[in-house]
């Protein structure tokens, strides 16, 4: 089978989206994308100061107009951030030309993954876990309705996740 022209992954905070991207871009000799990081290039500054300023709407703008752009790239793997499936109008984007892989984990993996963070805006507060598992909630859906490969992580290592998704696409 012909590779794919993109990879694009979903998923939530922790599911070692950019690990795995990054190393399953090597794979297959492509480009590897990270649109937060992108993003956070192209603004000169970094996430938590686009919340504080922008509000979560002004990233959300940020995150299509970034999607749009990354669409068109071919040979790459790109890494989403977990909420990149919350507007409609990125779905079409997310798809276009790509196998799109939901990276499915555990909300203990979620947690253990995100626990000492500091950059990522909606699990600064009291109650974190409550938020990543409503989150979970609302999003496992759509992450399942977009994937063409749903592929659990939970107690993989990144080099197998990569070995099973190279056997897959
Ligand atoms: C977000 C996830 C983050 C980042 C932003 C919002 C979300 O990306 O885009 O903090 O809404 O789940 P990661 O999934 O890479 O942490």
């Amino acid at each position: 089978m012909p590779l794919p022209k993109r990879v694009v992954l979903v998923g939530p905070m922790g599911a070692g989206k950019s690990t795995i991207g990054r190393m399953l871009a090597k794979e297959l000799g492509y480009r590897f994308l990270d649109s937060d990081r992108i993003i956070e290039e192209r603004c000169g500054a970094n996430i938590p100061w686009i919340f504080d300023v922008e509000g979560e709407d002004g990233f959300r703008q940020r995150e299509t107009a970034m999607l749009d752009e990354l669409s068109g790239e071919e040979r790459t793997v790109l890494a989403t951030g977990g909420g990149a499936v919350m507007k409609p109008e990125n779905h079409p984007l997310l798809k276009k030309g790509a196998v799109v892989i939901y990276l499915k984990t555990s909300l203990e993996q979620q947690v253990e993954r995100t626990r000492k963070d500091r950059n990522r805006p909606l699990l600064q507060n009291d109650d974190p876990v409550g938020v990543l598992k409503r989150l979970f909630r609302i999003r496992d859906p759509l992450y399942c309705r977009l994937a063409d490969i749903i592929m659990y992580t939970d107690r993989k290592s990144p080099r197998l996740v990569v070995r099973q998704l190279v056997n897959k696409i």
